[in-house]
């Protein structure tokens, strides 16, 4: 007997629950990486985000609130119940009034050109199909909104690049995010125009800055098998 390939729903509830799993911990497990190079860098990205109505997927436990534009409407989304919980406690200890809404960015509530911009951090590692997602992020953004994104993903390096891939299904397990993804050209394919692409950590972390819209189908319009996408 063989064993089936998991629905794109079994995969969706499958990245809730290792993010719910782990709630909990989160914050205390990425103190080191926080204090060594996140916490710049999240403040450097949300410091560009303009716009009067701005979208954070994956929000996770708010770790970017405190870097949200006072003066915007921020619409922040999670698949996780239990981050989200823990984004709510945050907001609200911060005296910050936050739109939170449980969904997947594979599917956004949200109708078309809905926000200004977008912005996420260290999510489309752990989207289950991250160009389908990617494509939700620009249908969402009016034309020529911006899109800014904060992500790891594999290493240039081939050695470095190759024990990742070995690596990747424990890193998974363990943490629900991909160690191995090409997220630049997923958000190419997405159809997200990208104009700028910093590389820091040895080329690992990506700051990626684009655009949606601007008539570009992208060429990822096709939606992947689930557990096709790198
Ligand atoms: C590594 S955490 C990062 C959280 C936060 N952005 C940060 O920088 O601390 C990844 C987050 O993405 C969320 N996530 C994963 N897949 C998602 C999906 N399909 N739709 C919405 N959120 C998702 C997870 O629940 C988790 O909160």
């Amino acid at each position: 007997m063989t064993a089936s390939r998991p629905t794109k729903i079994e995969e969706s509830l499958t990245t809730q629950r290792r993010y719910d799993r782990q709630a909990a911990l989160f914050d205390l497990m990425e103190v080191p990486v926080e204090l060594l190079a996140f916490r710049k860098l999240r403040r450097r990205l949300w410091g560009e985000v303009d716009g009067a109505v701005v979208l954070e997927i994956g929000v996770g436990t708010g770790k970017n609130i405190p870097y949200h534009r006072a003066d915007a409407r921020t619409v922040a989304v999670d698949i996780s119940p239990r981050m989200l919980r823990r984004a709510a406690r945050r907001a609200r200890r911060l005296e910050r009034d936050e739109d939170l809404v449980l969904a997947d960015v594979q599917h956004l509530p949200f109708r078309d050109g809905a926000f200004d911009a977008a912005s996420a951090t260290f999510v489309f590692c752990s989207v289950p199909a991250p160009t389908s997602g990617l494509q939700e992020v620009r249908r969402v953004v009016r034309d020529g909104g911006r899109v800014h994104l904060l992500e790891h993903v594999r290493a240039p390096n081939p050695i470095v690049g190759r024990l990742m891939d070995l690596a990747n299904p424990i890193a998974v397990r363990l943490s629900g995010a991909n160690i191995n993804r090409d997220t630049v050209s997923n958000v190419a394919k997405a159809g997200i125009a990208l104009d700028d692409v910093e590389s820091r950590g040895f080329g690992i972390i990506k700051i990626m800055r684009g655009s949606a819209g601007q008539g570009s189908s992208g060429q990822g319009e096709r939606q992947p098998r689930a557990g096709g996408e790198k």
